[in-house]
């Protein structure tokens, strides 16, 4: 059955990927999108108390925090500092609902875009992570090579990615109010290649551990990925 055009819903999604050089510098004459307030790193120490979130940011959060819960990752923390970079991301937008347009700045990057604002905070983490089924958890990469429309594994990388610890959303209406744009940005950024999404890095928590503990971690982390490289698994 032939669907006009808008009777259908197109959703079309796009993942960052970072590769280890392609890391923009916020102080990068090239970086198209240098927002000198929003991207510098003041670091912020979230502790574990219950922050007061909006109940979009609420809902971005457990979504992305119940599908890392089922992969032994550690929780995510709501950031505003990358809310509004998503949301001035997204903005920059407004005329084209270009999803496919990355903003380059130094977070990982998801977005999805669909014509008329119809899906929850949830569903937009739902169509992102419902690319698990494209990704090999065996071999640690995604079943299709090149990744297409399709078939791809980048932003469910993103959601799940082991040293990811902060993420934020933002959205616009754009195309003449005919589309929804959806931004969310993660910090640190994952999706590095030939890295394990599952591998959450090692961090020395309260009390500094001897060096020769941070050496042993190091060398086990070595030995892991040279074992991975020989394709001997893990
Ligand atoms: C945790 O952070 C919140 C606000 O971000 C603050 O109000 C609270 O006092 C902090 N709690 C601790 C134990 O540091
Ligand atoms: C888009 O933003 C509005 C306003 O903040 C919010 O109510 C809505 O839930 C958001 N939608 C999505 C899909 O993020």
């Amino acid at each position: 059955m032939a669907l006009s055009k808008y009777q259908t819903l197109v959703v079309l999604i796009v993942a960052r990927f970072l590769i280890f050089s392609a890391q923009a510098n916020s102080n990068d004459p090239n970086n198209p999108f240098p927002f000198p307030g929003l991207v510098n790193h003041h670091h912020h120490h979230h502790n574990n108390t219950q922050q007061k979130l909006s109940s979009e940011a609420a809902e971005y959060l457990a979504s992305h925090n119940q599908v890392r819960q089922m992969k032994g990752m550690p929780p995510l923390q709501w950031d505003e500092k990358l809310a509004k970079y998503a949301q001035a991301w997204a903005e920059q937008r407004i005329d084209d609902c270009d999803h496919k347009h990355h903003s380059g700045g130094p977070y990982g990057e998801n977005t999805y875009w669909e014509e008329y604002d119809e899906s929850t905070p949830a569903e937009v983490t739902r169509v992102w992570t419902d690319e698990e089924q494209n990704y090999d958890q065996s071999r640690l990469e995604c079943k299709c090579k090149p990744e297409t429309s399709q078939c791809m594994c980048g932003h469910y990388t993103q959601v799940v990615w082991g040293g990811t610890e902060r993420v934020g959303c933002g959205n616009t209406t754009c195309n003449d109010e005919q589309g929804v744009l959806v931004v969310c940005s993660y910090d640190p950024p994952g999706n590095y290649e030939n890295e394990n999404p599952f591998e959450i890095p090692y961090k020395p928590v309260l009390l500094r551990p001897p060096r020769a503990s941070v050496a042993a971690h190091k060398k086990r982390l070595h030995r892991q990925r040279r074992i991975r490289r020989h394709g001997r698994g893990i």
